[in-house]
Parts: C-alpha cells; structure tokens; sequence
C-alpha cells in the first residue's frame, strides 16, 4: 500500500489485545493511534490531562515484548473524551478490543465522532454489542469477530504469548429483527467493507479467518466461555481442571442451553460437536487462568453479564429454558456484590 493511501488504525483501550494489536502495526509502520477512556478534567489541556492521568494511574507508557524478541514502547494514547489534538472525526479502522461491559459506553461516545468511511471492529469475549453497534451505527461498517491472540500484562509490560487466531466477519448486514433478535435479513448491503480496511486488518491482526456468518464462530465462543469461565471462577481452579468427567453432565446441560438460544438467532449448532468443542479448549488452555477467574479474584467486574447473562436475556425473550445458564449467572452476580 503506498504510504498515503494507508487508512489509520484507531485501537480503543490499552489492554492486553490492544496494546498487542498496537504493537502490531507499529512494527510494521503502519499510521496507528491508541485511546483510553478516562474521563479528562475539562479544565486541563491535553498534555496536562496526559500527565494527570499518569500520575493517577501511577503509570509509565507501556512496553510490549513481542513473541518474536522486538520489545516495543507504545506512545502516549490520546483521550476517548478528546480523540486528537485536532479533534477531528475518527476515519480508517476503529478497533474497539475492551472489556465487554465497556463497549456499549465506547460506542455511545463514539456517536458523532466517526468519519462515514470508518470501519468499526469489535473484538471482545462475550455478546451483546453487535444490536448496540448496529443501532448506533447504522451506515457503518462492522466487523466482529473473537480472537485468541495472547499475552498477559505485569506492571506497564504486556508479554505477548500467542498468535492465537483471529476469526471475524461483516455484521452491518445482519439487520435487528424483532427485540433480542439478530436474525439475518441478509440484504444486499451497501455496507461492504473497503478492500483497503480488509487488507489493513489482515496485515495487523496475526492468523485472520474471516466467516460469511460470523454469529456461527461467535456463539461458539460464548458456549465456551459459558461453560469455562464462570466453573473456573466458582471453582477457583484452572481451566484444565474443568475436564473432570464428573462436570460433564452440567458442561452438557449449558452447551444445549446455548445451542438452543443461538437457534432462536438462526444460527445452527451441533451439540455434541460443541461439548467437543468445550472440551479442547478446556484442553488446550489448561494451565491458564480464565478471564473470569482473574477478574473475580482481584474483586473486578466480570463479563459474566454479557457471557451467561447474554444467553439468559434471549433465552427468556424467547422462551428457551435456561436455568442452568442462570444459575452461574445468580452465583457469579452474588460474588461480585459481595466484594463491593
Ligand atoms: O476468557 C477466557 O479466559 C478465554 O476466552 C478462554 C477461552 C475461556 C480461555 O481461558
């Protein structure tokens, strides 16, 4: 891509996938701007609130070592609030790689701070934001998608540890129907993404699949982090031990919860080939500590709400029962208010 033409890649929050994705196309020399979302003091110019906020984070600019050996300095993030000196509106990629309960706030603040030819990428564990998405950004672009790219934060260095894989697809085409229904009209859009959006994507995010029907791949991850998350937090285990055949039956009894309301979204999963499913990933992550377990054990919010709770919403709206789904939700809910 000749220099000029290159769109810029807008990366929303300095977690760990962020950060990781920010690194990415530093590395590469691709145009790319990072955002945090405290709120600024309106009375402080942008170099101030920069230096108020690091003072009250108690916080360096962040480095990434990356998986293979460059270490890298992210620059200073611009503010949410503010979005650039200029504050123009945001055009290119606008990534938003947060915690699933921020991301209907990031996009609220959004509104009105997009270019028309911005492209919106959400990239987060959980369900949820796409109808939020498509609400608020009706003549955009959206892409969603669940990543596996890996890596874990200590202090102000982030160590990344997997490429993982990156599965995404367009969802501006998937029109809401009636409430809690995300069934696809399919119409012909005039919402397709841009050649050269696609192309930066697939240069920035490491080992990228893209999915016609991308809600498929979507709520399969939610049937894992279903079933992973929640177990590993109320266990207080790692993720392997979920394997233990005595879990079986209630692994058995979220995934078919879950394929239930994903069929109420016209999208078909298989049972058994979920479990499975659950199960390699149980697998294949059994030394790690689930999201959901690390934020319970440092007294953080979940994602319990946008995972379980997400399932349990449309379950009820369509009548599908989800007890067992709601059950985790209840227990996890009570941990949560009880370390407030
Ligand atoms: O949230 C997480 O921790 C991860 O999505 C997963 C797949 C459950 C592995 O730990």
């Amino acid at each position: 891509m000749a220099d000029k033409m290159i769109p810029t890649i807008h990366i929303i929050g300095q977690g760990v996938i962020g950060s990781l994705l920010a690194t990415s196309a530093l590395l590469q020399q691709l145009p790319v701007q990072q955002y945090i979302r405290t709120k600024p003091a309106k009375h402080l110019n942008h170099t101030k609130q920069l230096n108020h906020t690091k003072q009250l984070l108690h916080s360096d600019n962040l480095s990434v070592q990356w998986l293979s050996g460059q270490t890298v300095e992210l620059p200073e993030p611009y503010f949410l609030d503010i979005l650039s000196p200029s504050n123009e509106q945001l055009s290119g990629l606008v990534i938003i790689p947060v915690k699933a309960y921020q991301v209907a706030n990031i996009l609220a603040q959004l509104q009105g701070k997009l270019a028309p030819d911005a492209t919106l990428v959400l990239l987060h564990n959980g369900m949820g934001s796409i109808e939020v998405a498509l609400r608020l950004f009706p003549n955009h672009t959206i892409i969603a998608g669940t990543t596996t790219l890996a890596g874990f934060k200590h202090h102000s260095i982030i160590k990344h540890t997997a490429w993982g894989q990156t599965q995404l697809g367009v969802v501006s085409e998937h029109k809401q129907g009636p409430e809690n229904n995300l069934s696809k009209l399919a119409p012909p859009s005039n919402l397709a993404p841009k050649p050269e959006h696609i192309s930066l994507i697939n240069l920035v995010i490491p080992e990228v699949t893209w999915h016609d029907d991308i809600l498929t791949p979507l709520f399969t991850k939610l049937a894992v982090n279903c079933v992973i998350n929640p177990l590993t937090a109320l266990h207080d285990v790692r993720n392997g031990k979920l394997s233990s055949p005595r879990l079986f039956g209630l692994i058995t009894k979220i995934v078919t919860e879950v394929v239930a309301v994903a069929l109420t979204q016209e999208v078909l999963l298989d049972n058994v080939a979920l479990f499975e499913k659950v199960i390699t990933v149980i697998h294949d992550t059994k030394d790690n500590y689930s999201s959901m377990h690390q934020d319970i054990k440092l007294g953080r919010k979940s994602e319990i709400e946008q995972i379980n709770g997400y399932v349990v919403a449309l379950g009820i709206a369509n009548g599908v029962d989800v007890s067992q789904n709601k059950s985790l939700l209840q227990q996890i809910l009570a941990i949560e208010k009880a370390a407030y």
